[in-house]
């Protein structure tokens, strides 16, 4: 059975989902010894059980990352469990509530003009790949020097979440953590929030101060980070899905294909866990210390959730229910903020030129197991 792949080697990963999900929507795979979910039901039960653990990356710094890489990992939200995770999460929020709106259709003008070559351009390496975090830096306040550094060296940072990293990868994460550390802590000190933020964390909990700024600098590059490749995924395959369907007429018909994208062919396929106690579900006990795979992408297809599951409908009613973003104690945080940004720039895309033509026959995929991400898309604008 095909249960951990490289979205590079797989055409069609809905049919291996499909066939899992008819045949062992729990699954054990002997072979990786890992139990992967696909069933929409059993999904959510993993995801909002206390006892389904994010796995520890990097454990007594078996990678030799240096003290800033290291403060960054141990502090992300996305990585902690239990009470460090609730602190983490929290300021993580806080961070985010802050972020002030810029104007989007901007930066994509300009985006698009500095690299389209007679009305051809590549949305994954023109926009996707700077677009969301881009709207995030410039959200935050960074100078355009500071956007500039952060936005060529991300592509390395974003490494430090991989739970295997090269001896290289961890050279390169250690090179530049130092620096955006202490970019991001210039950054925090100018914004009016930051010391109200820092006292009612202070409040909340028994924490020294220097450990609470930490934990906020890190934070702060962890939602960098995760804009970065999820956030080139929703505009990829969501560009992807509605040149195909041609559902561009009006901005509200954008957003519903944006939301069905995220069902049917979503950035993040899955999730991992590990099981801090015995976890049951239906007969199936998981046992503690046991890994587990959650396929997000596979709980998106799942009939008893989603009729005509294999049918992409901008008008199915319950297509937000679809579980892209995760759900229960770690669901992401910029949900509906991503929505809105696709929905943005796909629009002022779509508004502002009237004919654009996919110059690809066959999408290529990166080889990652976890996310599923165009490598390019080449596109003509007219
Ligand atoms: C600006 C863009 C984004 C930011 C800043 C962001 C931020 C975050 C953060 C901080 C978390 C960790 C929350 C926690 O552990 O408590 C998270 C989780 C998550 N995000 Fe996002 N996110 C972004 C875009 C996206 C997009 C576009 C997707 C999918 C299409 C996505 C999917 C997820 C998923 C699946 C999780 C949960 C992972 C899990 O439960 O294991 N995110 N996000």
């Amino acid at each position: 059975m095909t249960t951990l792949f490289f979205q590079s080697d797989v055409q069609d990963p809905y049919s291996i989902y499909q066939l899992m999900l008819g045949k062992n929507p729990i699954y054990w795979d002997e072979e990786n010894k890992i139990w992967v979910i696909y069933s929409y039901e059993s999904c959510i039960e993993i995801l909002k059980n206390p006892d389904a653990l994010i796995p520890v990356i990097n454990l007594n710094n078996e990678q030799k990352l240096n003290e800033h890489a290291l403060d960054i990992l141990n502090n992300l939200a996305r990585l902690s469990n239990e009470i460090q995770h609730t602190i983490n999460r929290e300021i993580a929020n806080l961070l985010f509530s802050n972020l002030k709106s810029v104007d989007i259709n901007t930066i994509l003008y300009k985006l698009i003009k500095d690299d389209l070559i007679e009305n051809e351009v590549d949305w994954v390496n023109s926009v996707c790949k700077k677009l969301p975090l881009l709207v995030v830096l410039k959200s935050f306040g960074f100078t355009a020097n500071d956007c500039a550094f952060i936005l060529d060296k991300i592509e390395i940072l974003v490494k430090i979440m991989l739970p295997n990293k090269s001896k290289e990868e961890v050279k390169l994460i250690n090179q530049v953590s130092e620096r955006i550390f202490s970019i991001v802590e210039k950054q925090l000190l100018l914004f009016d929030f930051y010391k109200p933020l820092l006292n009612k964390i202070s409040e909340l909990e028994v924490l020294p101060l220097d450990e609470i700024k930490k934990i906020t600098i890190s934070n702060l590059i962890g939602l960098l980070i995760q804009s970065y490749d999820a956030g080139r995924g929703i505009l990829s395959n969501s560009l992807l899905q509605i040149i195909k369907h041609k559902t561009f007429s009006n901005k509200a018909t954008i957003q519903k294909s944006v939301i069905e994208t995220l069902r049917f062919d979503p950035p993040i396929h899955n999730t991992r866990r590990i099981a801090n106690a015995d976890i049951t579900l239906g007969k199936t006990t998981i046992k503690k210390g046991e890994k587990i795979m959650v396929v997000l992408a596979a709980a998106n297809r799942d009939l008893q959730k989603f009729e005509n599951e294999s049918n992409f409908d901008i008008e199915r009613f319950n297509n937000n229910e679809n579980l892209t973003f995760g759900i229960g104690g770690h669901m992401c945080l910029a949900k509906h903020f991503s929505i809105n940004l696709a929905t943005e720039v796909l629009w002022f895309l779509f508004n502002e030129h009237k004919i654009i033509t996919l110059l690809e026959n066959n999408i290529e995929y990166e080889p990652l197991i976890n996310t599923r991400l165009p490598k390019t898309i080449w596109i003509s604008i007219k």
